[in-house]
């Protein structure tokens, strides 16, 4: 084979790279934007719920040709007047919802909270609407598993300030399930907040202000600029008008809290 060829088989190798999907490529460089738009637009082609309840979330594998990636998908929507919990106590206007975690979701990127939660979007399956959850790699293990365990995260400040940034937007959304299984760790120590159907509670108040012991400054400052107006554009119809009232009142309250512990104890032991 002649120069001349060998240039042309090149040529065509490299032509051919370009136009091949490569197929299995890594999902993991992939922006918010283009996992939103994955989610949206991928072909579902697989998927298995784990254990036996009705509204269990799937574990969904999804293809666009290029990326083949899971999704975890809750199409739970309970609503009821009084519901009545195995331990006997009641919850009046309780909802467990999959637009809880779009809605939580999109109002995490409102706060700059983006990158603690998987990208989560609304999509149609099997005659269903539900919420569609990228599935967060690379987990190692749940905040259930670390404690009993008794592990540390090798940089603890570093933790520390994930964990007070969630409790922080738990106690915003008033989440009555924030617990220690739907909060994941990657193998990075990045620490992942999932499934808040139910959150977006209708009492204005702090439910647990005894966690609420440091801020993040970025997180604080924006809270004190949210509007009414900015949270109705982020959850949209799905969180209802009196819902998005008390969330309202409870930034003001929080905002208040932490203002109230940085006059005390200075602004080094709270924010950061
Ligand atoms: N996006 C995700 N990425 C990785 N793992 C996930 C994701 N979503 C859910 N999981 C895994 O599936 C489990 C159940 O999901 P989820 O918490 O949303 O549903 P659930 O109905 O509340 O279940 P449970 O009652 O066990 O908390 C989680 O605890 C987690 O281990
Ligand atoms: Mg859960």
């Amino acid at each position: 084979m002649g120069r001349g060829d060998a240039a042309l088989v090149c040529l065509i190798l490299f032509l051919g790279r370009l136009s091949t999907p490569a197929v299995g490529q890594s999902a993991s460089g992939l922006t918010r934007e283009q996992r939103r738009e994955f989610l949206l637009t991928a072909e579902i082609i697989g998927g298995r719920q784990n254990g036996e309840g009705l509204t269990l979330p799937w574990r969904l594998t999804l293809s666009d040709g290029t990326i083949t990636h899971d999704a975890s998908y809750s199409t739970v929507d309970e609503r009821r007047s009084i519901m009545e919990f195995s331990d006997g106590s009641r919850e009046v206007n309780f909802v467990d919802s999959y637009q809880y975690n779009i809605a939580a979701y999109d109002l995490a990127v409102v706060l700059g909270l983006g990158d603690m939660m998987p990208v989560t979007v609304e999509r149609r399956w099997q005659d269903k609407h539900g919420a569609l959850s990228w599935w967060v790699d690379d987990v190692v293990m749940d905040e259930a598993r670390r404690l009993k365990k008794g592990m540390r995260a090798p940089d603890t400040e570093a933790w520390n300030r994930q964990m007070h940034r969630m409790r922080v937007f738990g106690q915003l959304v008033y989440d009555t399930d924030r617990n220690v299984g739907n909060v994941l760790i990657d193998k990075h120590w990045r620490l992942w907040m999932i499934d808040f159907t139910r959150a977006f509670r209708l009492w204005a108040r702090i439910d647990r202000p005894q966690d609420l012991t440091r801020c993040d400054r970025q997180l604080l400052e924006r809270l004190r600029t949210l509007t009414q107006a900015e949270v109705e554009e982020a959850v949209g119809d799905r969180v209802s008008s009196a819902a998005v009232k008390a969330l309202m009142a409870r930034r003001q309250l929080i905002v208040e809290h932490f203002d109230r512990l940085v006059a005390q104890k200075g602004p080094a032991a709270v924010l950061y």
